[in-house]
């Protein structure tokens, strides 16, 4: 399965087979540091966050999810949580419905919204039909039985989120995740918003993971677009 990126897909078709090589190796190193940071048996369950809107979390969390599912034997969800702006759907050409609202709901089965793509080890629960109160049915019992369900049949449930400094969405799953990692992005990201973040997550008392650099420029670089900062 290839790896993603869903709102320019320009970038897809103009990337060298060198670009997408190294993109492809960040992603991995990312899976690797992803193994260290979070050492415990079962279910490992993941929610990629950020400060604001358009940093690079859907783009990586779909990303590191892919990549994580091409392990052998190693079985991914990956769950959109953004029910305000779902998008997790477009990397797949899926709709958004039916998806995590139209179950949390009570419209549709779990079976009917687990749904099957091209990587035969990866499962995606898209958002759904919008609805007016995301942040509750995010932090409803129904939520924590489902995961809880999900747990079971997945080593790694991923959770892609809306911004922490916009709406409290994504903290409505720090009982159920077992860690948060932040998406940065390079020259977008502010560093007093990203404070804010750390500050808020920190308040929920969630593990923090680590940082991932999203978008570093190559060139300037000389390594990797896409870069694991551990947080400990
Ligand atoms: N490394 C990158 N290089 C170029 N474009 C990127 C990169 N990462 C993300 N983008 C683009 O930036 C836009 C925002 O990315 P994405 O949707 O992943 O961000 P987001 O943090 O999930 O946004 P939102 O908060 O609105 O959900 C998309 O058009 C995406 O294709
Ligand atoms: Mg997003």
């Amino acid at each position: 399965m290839k790896l993603h990126n869903a709102g320019t897909p320009a970038l897809n078709t103009q990337m060298g087979p060198d670009l997408k090589f190294k993109i492809a190796e960040a992603y991995k190193t990312a899976r690797t540091n992803l193994y260290f940071s979070l050492v415990k048996e079962g279910c490992k369950k993941i929610v990629f966050t950020s400060s604001l809107s358009g940093e690079g979390k859907s783009t990586t969390a779909v990303n590191v999810a892919i990549t994580l599912a091409q392990e052998v034997s190693t079985k991914v969800l990956l769950i959109d949580c953004d029910l305000r702006k779902p998008k997790v759907n477009c990397f797949f050409n899926m709709t958004a419905s039916p998806g995590l609202t139209n179950f949390l709901g009570g419209m549709k089965n779990i079976d009917d919204v687990v749904r099957e793509t091209d990587s035969p080890n990866l499962r995606v629960i898209t958002g759904g039909v919008v609805v007016p109160n995301p942040s509750e049915l995010l932090s409803s019992a129904k939520m924590g039985a489902v995961v809880k369900q999900m747990e079971n049949k997945f080593d790694y449930i991923i959770f892609d989120t809306p911004p922490v400094n916009v709406v409290v969405d994504a903290l409505t799953l720090a009982g159920i995740a077992d860690g948060f990692v932040i998406v940065v992005k390079e020259g977008f990201s502010l560093q007093p918003e990203l404070r804010r973040t750390i500050m808020t997550l920190e308040h929920a008392k969630v593990k923090i993971l680590g940082v991932i650099l999203n978008g570093a420029k190559l060139e300037t670089k000389g390594d990797y677009g896409y870069r694991y900062e551990h947080n400990e």
